[in-house]
């Protein structure tokens, strides 16, 4: 059996070397239940869980939304890797050797553009970062990040980097390295001069890598050390970086995004990098750009909560406000961190440590709605009667518009209370208001996921709920199951109907479930499921592994099954098909007569195919 060009082996290799306990478990929080483990859904947003990694068996289920699979399956759907993205992957982790040339299927013009300025930046990060690190130049660029407090740690595991002062050191190193040099300022590394060579783009400013979501170095923040502008210079949009979508520390904070399904948006790259110091695991920044609406997508898709927490200077909270609404139409719930006005979170893990930082700033986050109040507020004089008065009926609006009435009724009776009025008044005019202007909307209300908590966790997968199939449909998947856990029960039913399936996708199944047996391979839940590769049949094969065999198959069993497949395809089953059709016709031209004749007849076929 081929795998595109990743040898079986590999394949193999890679599976056993990864429990799928651990590959899920960096993104799902699971515990134990009886023999399997349970978790909520990572490709599904759900209250209770329904989604299951059996141990035993290596691979994952979820009854909610049928995702399924083993343990490379899982990656490729969490990270949206290709097949051998996620074996290279793995097998990397593992320190499994692939042959990655040999892996990777014909590239394109484009592809291959890509690939070499991927090589460069990943190229001149690492230089970058050996010249910060061990070279004299690094010198002063070194004492200025330890004075702002970024240590050696920080330095490693962000890939901090130094671009020296000199005009062609970068240019040199990759024409030493014969990198197309036309590519590389197309890239946004090198500037071109105008007698033909090039000189460094970067030069004299601390570098900070920007890697895209798999972890590839994309582009550079490059932070001028003195009172030089911009203060920040960074790389262009390139075939490889789009800042409307790239976070930054996205691919190293992502796991724990979706763990906690929580995630801190910062403003500053050495925001995100003090913090994590700190012990915030999943901040990630925007890069100088304002908040879009395919950051805030990229982030609904990791989370349902995130907790803004931009600078406490003017900007910054007109950003954020700016922020929630984008971050809401996504569905995320916001909450906003207020830091001291002219603090940022890198000023404040420095003066008040980490630790205050997480109680005090993240905790604290407020609702949505109490940051727009306060941020309203600020616009009006409160001892004023009048611009009272017209703050509270800016309030109203704000209030007004949240979707839950216990919500509403929460914050006028708070908006009441702050200004020692009876709550009654307020209510009417919010009602009036939401009359007016809301009518058939129901604003902020897009939980798109109603089919979501189907289950309610009896604890075994027998209670869970199942779908209705037709008996031969059912018998099928049974059979299937028992030709997965047993080689002999495969060889006989191979012999007996071979992949006379009626349930196409069945068919396949067995087919490959031949070939797999044919290869001289043991029962393997996971292994077999990687000689699938096709996404159906892999939720298909593992939605059939989570059905009980435990209960002894027997040849009764195995032979009541065939019999059910076989008389699906019996040509008194295709007889009734056909009766039942003339029925119906019958049926919608009136004749009622006819019609009821027909149904005798069919009752009659039926008694005979039982029969058999
Ligand atoms: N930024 C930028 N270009 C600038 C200024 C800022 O791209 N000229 C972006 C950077 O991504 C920066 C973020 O906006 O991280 C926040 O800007 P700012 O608060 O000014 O910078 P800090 O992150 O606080 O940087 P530092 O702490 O080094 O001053
Ligand atoms: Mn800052």
């Amino acid at each position: 059996m081929k795998h595109g060009r990743i040898p079986d082996e590999v394949i193999e290799a890679v599976l056993k070397a990864h429990d799928i306990v651990d590959t899920v478990g960096k993104y799902v929080h699971l515990t134990k239940s009886g023999h399997y483990m349970k978790g909520l859904c990572p490709f599904h947003s759900e209250k209770s869980p329904s989604f299951t990694v059996t141990p035993e068996k290596q691979i994952y289920y979820c009854y909610g939304c049928h995702a399924g699979g083993n343990a490379i399956h899982f990656l490729m759907e969490i990270e949206g890797y290709h097949f051998g993205e996620a074996v290279r992957h793995m097998a990397e982790e593992a320190g499994i050797a692939v042959d990655l040339e040999a892996a990777s299927p014909e590239q394109t013009e484009q592809q291959r553009t890509a690939n070499k300025l991927l090589e460069a930046y990943e190229l001149s990060a690492k230089w970058y970062h050996y010249v910060l690190r061990n070279t004299e130049q690094g010198k002063a660029a070194m004492q200025y990040l330890r004075t702002r407090g970024v240590n050696d740690k920080m330095i490693d595991a962000f890939q901090i980097g130094y671009a020296p002062p000199m005009w062609e050191k970068l240019a040199q190193f990759m024409e030493k390295r014969e990198m197309p040099l036309a590519l590389l300022e197309q890239g946004g590394l090198l500037s071109a001069r105008s007698d033909g060579g090039y000189f460094d783009k970067f030069r004299d400013r601390i570098m900070f890598p920007i890697h895209d979501w798999k972890g590839r170095v994309v582009a550079f923040g490059g932070r001028a050390m003195g009172d030089v502008q911009p203060k920040y210079l960074n790389s262009p949009e390139s075939p490889i970086f789009n800042k409307s979508r790239l976070l930054y520390n996205f691919h190293r904070a992502r796991a724990s995004i979706r763990k906690a399904q929580h995630a801190v948006l910062f403003e500053g790259y050495v925001d995100v990098v003090q913090t994590w110091e700190a012990g915030v695991s999943n901040g990630v920044a925007t890069m100088g750009t304002a908040l879009t609406e395919q950051h805030a997508e990229v982030l609904r898709r990791n989370a349902e909560h995130i907790t803004v927490c931009y600078d406490g200077d003017n900007a910054g909270q007109a950003a954020a406000y700016k922020s929630i609404a984008i971050l809401e139409q996504a569905g995320m719930h916001v909450k906003l961190a207020v830091l001291p006005a002219g603090m940022d979170p890198d000023d404040y893990v420095k003066t008040y440590g980490g630790e205050r930082f997480r109680s005090e700033v993240l905790q604290e986050a407020i609702p949505a709605v109490q940051f727009r109040l306060l941020y309203a507020k600020r616009n009006f004089q409160l001892q004023d009667v009048d611009d009272r008065l017209r703050y509270i009926d800016t309030a109203v609006k704000i209030i007004g518009q949240l979707a839950s009435p216990v919500d509403r009724d929460h914050y006028i009776r708070e908006l009441a209370a702050e200004f020692s009025m009876t709550a009654e008044p307020i209510r009417q005019q919010m009602n009036e208001f939401r009359q007016q202007h809301l009518k058939k909307r129901s604003v902020g209300d897009n939980k798109p996921n109603s089919w979501n908590n189907v289950m309610n966790n009896e604890g075994t997968s027998e209670a869970m709920p199942t779908v209705h199939y037709p008996a031969y449909h059912k018998a099928e998947r049974m059979l299937l199951a028992a030709m997965m856990h047993d080689r002999e029960v495969a060889q006989e039913v191979e012999k007996q109907i071979g992949d006379a399936f009626n349930v196409e996708a069945h068919a396949a199944l067995a087919a490959y479930l031949y070939a797999y047996y044919a290869h001289g391979y043991e029962p393997d839940a996971s292994k077999y499921i990687a000689t699938l590769h096709d996404e159906k049949l892999e939720r298909a094969a593992s939605s059939i592994l989570m059905l009980e065999t435990s209960e002894a198959v027997n040849n009764q069993a195995i032979g009541d099954c065939i019999r059910e497949i076989r008389k699906q395809s019996h040509p008194l089953q295709q007889e009734i098909k056909r009766k039942n059709e003339e029925r119906v016709r019958a049926e919608r031209s009136g004749e009622v007569i006819l019609a009821a004749q027909i149904a005798i007849e069919i009752i009659t076929l039926e008694k005979q195919l039982k029969s058999i």
